[in-house]
């Protein structure tokens, strides 16, 4: 198993550790019964990950208290399923010796996490992340929260799991256009942070959509390393964390417009490509540079283009109402070059005329 550990500062977990390995479920419950021995276990799960064996896997079957989502997905995402989940664990006779365990997908760890955040106050959660999106992204960072009825993650709190644990052999059963659409956050952390990890992906990923363990494994550690490292610098998003937010300004206003039909990796493929043409126009890049990202998003299989349904006027309409909007605009993270992003004035996210971005959107629509 391959370890790293990331320092969360400002948080009641001072530490949190990751570990990455192939087909590791199996062997983890004596691994946490040891280390959190004294506390209840709790799993959260959903229907999907039961049906698949994982959390057969995770118990070795034994009758371990749980909560399985159903239906699984962004639908289950809400504060009723945390009431139930919470309720569920005292009718279980559960205080706050308990430790939450999120088998799933990023949905499942948003909602257990939460429910750990807000349990008396508070109890431990720990991570077992299953989709590309959670091993790369939402198990790291500590952002958990649920949607309410008119936006995603509308009821949110900070709380950092005590572990994660990345087995990628758990990816073997993810459906191929979950899986793909989640790589894109990986390309995304080698973009912004990592030029090495960016030739990494261009060599390895015919190897990473055969799903091989063990270029999964390196490329579980790089996602974390990149994460980790910026959420050590900045844990409650003041400047630097936003970085991570590269190509969702526009990809989020992509997502909502085809109204959730476009996967959150599908929409952020579109936005990252979007990123890369406002950084040509404002002098900032070469072409040879977007054909790489293009390149491989492309063997990702993820959109590069509009959508014909959408228009440009229903993007920037909905770029306005970005929760991260200052005067109903919002502002870009951009790079300077693979690897690095792009700073003025010491902010990480800039100023961008919306005649750039129409501009540009226009082009994302030829074919
Ligand atoms: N907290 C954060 O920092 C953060 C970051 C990124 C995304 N997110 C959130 O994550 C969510 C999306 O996560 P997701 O894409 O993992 O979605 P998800 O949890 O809904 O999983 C996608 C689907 O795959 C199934 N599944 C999961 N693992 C499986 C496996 N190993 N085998 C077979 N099926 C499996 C699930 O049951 C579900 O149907 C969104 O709600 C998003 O807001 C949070
Ligand atoms: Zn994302």
């Amino acid at each position: 198993m391959t370890e790293l550990e990331i320092k969360v500062p400002a948080s009641p977990v001072t530490g949190c550790k990751i570990k990455i390995g192939t087909n590791i479920l199996g062997s983890l419950w004596k691994e946490i019964d040891s280390d959190y021995g004294k506390l209840s276990k709790f799993i959260v799960t959903d229907e999907n990950l039961v049906s698949a064996g994982h959390l057969a896997k995770l118990t070795s079957s034994r009758d371990v208290p749980h909560f399985i989502i159903s239906p699984a997905g962004e639908i289950s995402k809400n504060i009723n399923t945390v009431i139930s989940i919470i309720e569920a664990m005292e009718k279980a006779y559960l205080g706050r010796d308990t430790i939450i365990i999120a088998l799933g997908g990023g949905t499942v760890g948003d909602i257990a996490g939460f429910a750990a955040a807000v349990f008396k106050r508070g109890v431990p959660v720990i991570q077992i992340p299953t989709t590309t999106v959670a091993q790369a992204d939402s198990s790291v960072g500590g952002k958990t929260g649920v949607d309410s009825s008119l936006s995603k993650n509308a009821f949110g709190a900070f709380w950092h799991p005590v572990r994660v644990y990345i087995d990628v052999a758990a990816l073997a059963s993810l459906d191929e256009r979950q899986y793909r659409a989640g790589l894109v956050e990986s390309v995304k952390h080698a973009i912004i942070a990592d030029s090495e990890y960016f030739l990494f992906l261009e060599n390895n990923l015919d190897s990473i959509l055969k799903r091989k363990p063990d270029v999964l494994k390196k490329t579980a550690y790089r996602n974390c390393r990149v994460k980790g490292s910026v959420v050590e610098e900045d844990p409650h998003e003041k400047n630097k964390r936003r970085i991570l937010n590269y190509g969702h300004t526009i990809g989020h206003a992509v997502e909502a417009a085809s109204g959730y039909e476009l996967l959150h990796g599908e929409a952020v493929s579109i936005g990252i490509i979007a990123a890369g043409l406002i950084e040509q126009e404002m002098g900032l890049a070469e072409h040879e540079r977007l054909d790489r990202i293009r390149k491989i998003l492309k063997k990702l299989g993820t959109p590069i283009q509009l959508p014909k349904n959408i228009t440009e006027n229903e993007i920037i309409d909905l770029m306005k109402r970005d929760k991260k909007a200052v005067n109903k605009w919002p502002k870009f993270v951009l790079i300077s070059n693979i690897g690095e992003v792009y700073t003025k004035d010491g902010q990480y996210a800039v100023e961008v005329k919306p005649e750039i971005v129409k501009k540009i959107l226009k082009e994302m629509k030829k074919d």
